[in-house]
Order: structure tokens, then sequence, then C-alpha cells
């Protein structure tokens, strides 16, 4: 696992296979886990993608030809393989798996595979038979024992009609097991942070309750990259059907007054409070302890009264010593101004605000699009995965939170 704070590196060799096709997405994929990619193509893999459609999406050239004398210039490719925090090859075939094995050097791709000091990792893609073919296996067994990882592949249906093993893995698994192995930028190492998510339940009988959309996914997702940055992590949960990150502590809590109590005992031990929970603003009245029946109301209908929650993220802000704090803010209209108004009268240092009203992001979307409020100015993060906006946020609230430690 490396410490520096620079995005990870990655080589993304691509062979002429047709998984290849697969490439701009798996570029998307590992640029979605933070990682910086300079694709390089095979010859035989330009005829399954274009260098067009990889340039589109990486944030560096594609590279193709050993003999390319401007590409060489700018960066030669003994300084490209020692760029590298991981090579990986993916779809690896049949053929590239073979000249690997054998350390042979004939173009761009084994040239680097043999340069780097970085971990390589394969996902080989091919026909089941060639995958099971001895010569395929005893190439791969050699592979493993000079210290690649091999990815997959995975069983189903293949392109050439055949099933069994030989698909590529999926892109997104490729992405996040890759990024995983060679780490992220700890930009929290040493700090506690405290995140809640999810709704909450305010129960007015033993089966019935109010509560709100919140699915709980960008909280954990902000805690699994505060996590990943190097943070010590409690996450405080409401009812959400979520399983817990590896590594984090978790208080499942239900109601609003439940949560309170959760943040407050653990907020002074917190260098960093991050209240992504969709709070209930308002409990009933009373809470009945049996189950109300039609028959005890009134004939036109029922009323609830109800009666306000504290305002955790507040309460925590108001009191010194205090924990870097920072909201969230689901709106449907005036989003930013509404934000700023609610970053100033709860006292928080920051604030990510999106807008619920496009169904495309927020509650059950797996994307957002959010803008970080913060004293000094404001950022925006256009619509991505939820888990691509919480590592954003968390390098933006890296920052923020050293400088408020110099001030
Ligand atoms: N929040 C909280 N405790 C509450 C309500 C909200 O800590 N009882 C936090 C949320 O976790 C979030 C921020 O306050 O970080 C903003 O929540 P929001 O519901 O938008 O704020 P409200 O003050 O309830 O504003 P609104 O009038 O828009 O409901």
């Amino acid at each position: 696992m490396q410490t520096d704070n620079h995005a990870r590196r990655i080589l993304l060799g691509i062979s002429g296979g047709i998984a290849a096709y697969k490439a701009p997405s798996l570029v998307r994929n590992l640029r979605v886990e933070g990682a910086e990619v300079v694709p390089v193509l095979t010859r035989n893999a330009s005829k399954f993608v274009t260098e067009t459609a990889l340039q589109a999406v990486a944030d560096h050239r594609p590279r193709t030809d050993l003999w390319d004398a401007e590409a060489e210039a700018s960066m030669g490719h003994i300084e490209l393989a020692r760029w590298a925090d991981a090579v990986l090859i993916a779809p690896a075939t049949a053929d590239l798996v073979a000249r690997m094995a054998h350390g042979i050097a004939d173009d761009l791709l084994t040239t680097l595979c043999l340069a780097t000091a970085a971990p390589v990792f394969v996902a080989p893609a091919m026909n089941v038979k060639m995958w099971e073919h001895a010569a395929t296996q005893r190439n791969i067994d050699r592979l493993r024992a000079d210290g690649v990882t091999v990815l997959g592949p995975d069983d189903g249906e293949q392109a050439c009609g055949e099933f069994g093993p030989g698909r590529m893995m999926e892109p997104e698994e490729i992405a996040e097991t890759v990024t995983a192995a060679v780490g992220t930028p700890r930009v929290l190492a040493g700090t506690r942070v405290l995140v809640t998510a999810g709704p909450t339940r305010e129960f007015l009988d033993p089966v019935r309750f109010i509560s709100n959309r919140s699915s709980g996914r960008q909280g954990f997702a902000f805690a699994e990259a505060a996590r990943n940055a190097g943070a010590d992590v409690t996450l405080v949960a409401g009812p959400v059907h979520l399983a817990t990150p590896t590594g984090i502590e978790r208080v499942d809590v239900v109601s609003a007054q439940e949560m309170k109590d959760a943040v407050t005992e653990r907020a002074a031990g917190a260098d960093i409070f991050v209240s992504v929970a969709a709070v209930a603003d308002y409990r009933p009245h009373t809470t009945h302890d049996q189950k109300l029946k039609k028959s005890d109301q009134e004939s036109d209908g029922i009323r609830v009264a109800l009666k306000e929650n504290e305002d955790i993220v507040g309460a925590i802000a108001g009191v010194e010593p205090r924990p870097f704090v920072v909201g969230f803010a689901a709106e449907t209209q005036n989003a930013l101004q509404y934000a700023r108004e609610k970053r100033a009268r709860k006292r928080m240092d920051a604030i990510v605000v999106n807008d619920v009203s496009d169904a495309a992001i927020g509650f059950d979307s797996s994307d957002n699009a959010v803008t970080l409020i913060h004293g000094g100015g404001e950022v925006e993060l256009s619509k991505m995965p939820k888990r691509a906006i919480a590592r954003r946020l968390i390098a933006e609230i890296a920052a923020l939170y050293a400088v408020a430690g110099q001030g």
C-alpha cells in the first residue's frame, strides 16, 4: 500500500480480443476510482477499439507504437514503465499471455511489461478452448509464478457462442480490484471521521412511522472513501439495507433522538463530522404503545401532532471544542441559495448540496451531482457515481480541514 498523495497511475494495456471494446468503460471505471490512466494498445487491439474513443475518456493520449518518435520524446517507454503504479492488461489475449510468459518484448506493451517494477495484473479474455489449452494454462502458471496477478476470467456466454471460462472480468470489478491493491492517496491518515447516513424513523405506534426516501448510499460511500483515505471511521446509520464496509465501526440507530445521542457521545473524539443523514425534522408528539385502531379516530380523519427534532449538526457545530463540520442538503429548488443560508445558520464549515428534483441524481440513483460550499468558495462536481463523488469530496474536505487546522 502506497502512502504518497498523487493519484494512482495505471498503465492500461489493451490487446486484440473482442473484449477490447470494453476498454473505454474500463478506463472510465478506473478514473471513477481515482486513477490516472495511460492506455497502451497493441496493433491488433486497434481493430476492436479506436484511439479516439480511448482519448475521449482517458486523461492521456493512448500509446501504440514503440517507434512513435513524438510520443517517445514526451515520455519515453522506460519513463512510462517507471511512471506506472500498476500495469493492467485487459483484455489479455492468449497470444499476449504467451508472449509475457516468455519474456518477449516485440512491441510497446510487452516491452513495458518487462521494463516496469510496478505490480502487473492481467485480465484474460479468450475462447474457452483456448483458455483451457495446456499451453495457455502453462503460461498462466508461469505468469503467476513471476508475481503477476491474474483477474478472472469469468464464466459465461462468450462472443463466439460457447459457454465456460474465458469472459473478461467486468470492468467495474477489475477497476475496484486493481485500485484497491495499489491503494488510494491517504489524505486523511491519522484523522477520526464520524459520519451519519440514511433516514431516521419516527414512530406513531409500534407499526407505523414517518420517514423519508434516503437510501444511505451516499453516506456509506462517503464513509468508505474516508476509510480508503486512511481515516479511522465511525458510521452512525439509520435503518438502511446496506452492508457494513470493512474496517468501519458501525452504530445502528432508528430515530433522530437515537442518532443525536450516538453522535453526541462520539463527536468529541472526532476530527471531522460529516452529517449525510436525512434526519427527520419532526416526530409525532406522542408515540402510542399499542397499534392505533381506525375506530379510535374521529370520523373526519386523523390529525397527528408533530414536534420538532433537535438539529444534530447545529448542536455539534455550536459547542467548542468541535470537530470540522460538514453538512449535506437535499433541495428541490433554489438549491445553492438555501444551502448557503443553511451553512451559515447551522455554523457548518462546509455544506454539500444536491438538487433532488432531478431523478437522475440523488435518493435512489447510484449517481449524484453536488456543489460543495465552504467559507472560501464553491466547488461544483458534475454527475458521476456516488462513490466517485465521495472520493472527490474527501479530497476537497481533507484540504479544507488541513487549512482550518493551520488557522
Ligand atoms: N440535520 C441534522 N439534524 C436534523 C436535521 C438535519 O443534523 N434534525 C442535518 C442533516 O444531516 C444535513 C443538514 O442538517 O447535514 C441539512 O439538513 P436539512 O434537512 O436539509 O436541513 P433543515 O434544517 O431541516 O432544512 P429544511 O428546512 O430544508 O428541511
